[in-house]
């Protein structure tokens, strides 16, 4: 387990960003291009005097951090209690002083979920313990899964890769996922796990990739493959879908000009991208896919050095 020192910065703390595991100086970076200031490290638990950025590589951001000297467990469970029900703790340390506090809180029972599902709707806030006798807390924070991590309950005969986990979070967190008379693309389709999600749903999907998808993918009577690139599919040429999803491995920068020539058509209803990252973290393009009207950028709790893109052609 990480040893954690006792963290407690010489300044108030005005904002908190939970960074992905592995991802910290990916968030750190994007913190100080953002005008965060200094940041004071505590485990994942990005500490910083300026109030909340917009972040898009934070699990999380805490945007009501409130520091309180806690002499006691019940003191500091008492402080949150009265304040509303339902905190989550992020423990890096003081394993078992927060298991107290935790127990001394009324009970928050996170299931794995079931897709499809939507998003935790309970008003959810977070605390941590900077030292034993200093909580931090905020009663508002982004995400509403504690500590921003999605878990679901999975399957491991069905689906050819993983990938599906990410399609499958990013649609519980848009609240809709595609169904039958929908329609879908997905670019860089194979082995097929997106194209399993979006084919299981019962809408009719056409899989582009210039490698083959799985067999159990490419044999189910809604699943169309074409070998071909996806670079190279001119969106005019297409019928209008209603969901066009791209997990393609390809620069962020080729990718922002296919999301936009995507939007440009006129022809996707939705689009979830995936944008994906090699060496360095191009932030630039990152931003300029989260400018797009109508899109928005996160960090999933199954991305790795990737950010999702989503995006709508009539908000509702
Ligand atoms: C990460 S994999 C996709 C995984 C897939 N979403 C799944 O759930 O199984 C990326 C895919 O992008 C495909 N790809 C890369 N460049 C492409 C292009 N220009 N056109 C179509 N597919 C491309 C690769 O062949 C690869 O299969």
């Amino acid at each position: 387990m990480m040893q954690v020192e006792a963290t407690l910065p010489p300044w108030p703390v005005r904002s908190a960003y939970l960074a992905p595991p592995d991802f910290e100086s990916v968030l750190e970076q994007e913190l100080q291009r953002k005008g965060a200031g200094d940041l004071c490290w505590h485990g994942r638990l990005a500490l910083s005097a300026v109030p909340p950025v917009n972040s898009l590589w934070a699990l999380e951001t805490w945007h009501e951090p409130e520091m309180h000297d806690v002499p006691s467990i019940k003191g500091a469970a008492r402080i949150m209690r009265a304040i509303q029900r339902n905190w989550a703790g992020y423990v890096p340390m003081l394993h078992r002083r927060s298991a107290l506090i935790t127990d001394a809180l009324p009970p928050l029972r996170p299931k794995p979920f079931t897709f499809p599902a939507a998003a935790p709707t309970a008003h959810l806030g977070a605390w941590t313990l900077l030292c034993a006798d200093r909580l931090l807390l905020s009663r508002t924070k982004t995400s509403p899964f504690v500590n921003g991590e999605v878990p679901f309950v999975e399957n491991r005969t069905d689906p050819p890769s993983r990938a599906y986990l990410k399609l499958w979070e990013a649609l519980l967190r848009l609240g809709r996922w595609p169904v039958a008379g929908e329609t879908c693309i997905d670019l860089g389709a194979c082995p097929g796990g997106w194209t399993w999600v979006a084919a299981g749903s019962g809408a009719q999907v056409t899989a582009i990739d210039r490698s083959p998808l799985a067999d159990n993918v490419a044999s189910l009577p809604n699943v169309t493959c074409r070998y071909e690139s996806a670079f190279g599919l001119d969106p005019e040429s297409c019928a209008p879908v209603d969901w066009l999803f791209s997990d393609i491995i390809a620069y962020p920068a080729r990718l922002l000009a296919l999301a936009r020539r995507w939007i440009a058509s006129g022809r996707a209803g939705r689009i979830v991208m995936t944008i994906k990252f090699q060496g360095e973290t191009d932030h630039e393009t990152a931003e300029a896919f989260a400018a797009i009207p109508g899109g928005h950028v996160l960090h999933l709790w199954h991305n790795k050095h990737e950010l999702t893109f989503f995006w709508q052609r009539d908000p509702s």
